[in-house]
């Protein structure tokens, strides 16, 4: 199979809820595409929109109106599924949610069940989705925990979650997502909640299984450093559009956008000098109900023009780097 195959295509997403209060445009306008095997990061501050992206993917959002497509291809050349058309509640989605794309979230203790053990959790991922009898289904869940790097499985598939570690709890969650092998897994921040230690190993083990398994992921993040131990290829959102998209090396080698480069400034690099002082970005990202018009990061940007007043053009920089911005169109 080519190196470059899409298995997810989202093209002109618009995700609105209507509220009393007018409509939240949490996303605007979003294209991306997520190759086989390939990890696609998706980065930027809360409120941007990463999560409402995510959960349109998996129709997990009943009260929007979701417009564009998002064509998943589960195989090579047959016709892709819109997943934008799928009712919500029905057969054709559930049967890909969780299946063939699986979520991960921010706070595995809210997504695990309190009063059941995380054995009967997995066992009843497993049910929903594979025709296993029990020992199969069972014997699958603990290689799974196994997998996920759990000690001594077999004594902690009995287990409730609130005898786990956030860490372990993390992992369970991962394991869930994972036990149907599904093709692309979309992780929303899975490691936000977790002492950097902790999610260094996550990190590590995301990467390991999805080269074992050969699987797309979707990583979401505000964390630039993430997106640089994980993904190939990047998209930066800013209050539901797109800021950038790159290769990975590219976005940190030449960032484009003054938006990107102010996240670039806020975090740690191996080339910082010690004692440096880390830049945060001034101001903080607005309600979309109070977007501003034309460039929406135009009232935090260092490097702000009368035009941004007017919708920014999409410049292209190379091969698949673009970024929505002023700045490099000539007078
Ligand atoms: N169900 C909803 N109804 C109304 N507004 C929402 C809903 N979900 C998210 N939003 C709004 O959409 C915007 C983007 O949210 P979200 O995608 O969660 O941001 P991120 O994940 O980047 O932090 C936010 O302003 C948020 O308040
Ligand atoms: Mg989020």
């Amino acid at each position: 199979m080519p190196d470059s195959q899409p298995i997810l295509e989202v093209l002109d997403l618009h995700v609105h809820f209507k509220m009393l209060a007018g409509v939240v445009r949490a996303v605007d306008g979003v294209n991306f595409t997520v190759e086989r095997g390939r990890c696609l990061g998706i980065v930027g501050e809360s409120g941007c929109g990463k999560s409402v992206t995510a959960r349109s993917i998996l129709r997990l959002l009943h009260s929007s109106q979701t417009s564009g497509q998002i064509l998943y291809h589960p195989n090579g050349d047959d016709e892709p599924i819109d997943l934008v058309n799928l009712d919500p509640r029905g057969d054709a989605i559930r049967a890909i949610r969780g299946k063939d794309i699986a979520m991960i979230f921010q706070e595995p203790m809210t997504s695990l069940t309190p009063v059941y053990t995380i054995g009967e959790q997995i066992m009843e991922s497993i049910r929903q989705h594979q025709n296993l009898s029990e020992e199969e289904a069972q014997e699958l869940a603990i290689s799974m925990l196994n997998k996920v790097g759990i000690p001594d499985a077999e004594r902690r598939f009995a287990d409730y979650p609130h005898q786990m570690s956030g860490g372990m709890r993390q992992r369970v969650m991962i394991a869930i997502a994972l036990c149907c092998e599904p093709r692309v897994l979309i992780a929303d921040e899975p490691t936000t909640a977790l002492d950097v230690t902790i999610q260094a190993q996550i990190l590590r083990l995301i990467r390991s299984l999805q080269q074992d398994l050969d699987m797309s992921v979707i990583m979401i993040t505000h964390d630039l450093s993430v997106i640089a131990q994980l993904a190939d290829f990047v998209v930066v959102m800013y209050l539901g559009q797109m800021a950038e998209k790159a290769p990975v090396v590219e976005l940190f080698q030449n960032p484009k956008h003054p938006y990107t480069q102010a996240l670039l400034r806020s975090i740690v690099r191996p080339d910082t000098p010690p004692r440096e002082q880390l830049h945060t970005i001034s101001g903080s990202v607005p309600d979309p109900r109070n977007a501003p018009s034309g460039c929406r990061f135009r009232n935090r940007c260092p490097s702000v023009h009368d035009r941004c007043l007017e919708d920014p053009p999409v410049v292209e920089f190379g091969p698949q780097h673009t970024a929505t911005c002023w700045l490099y169109v000539d007078d």
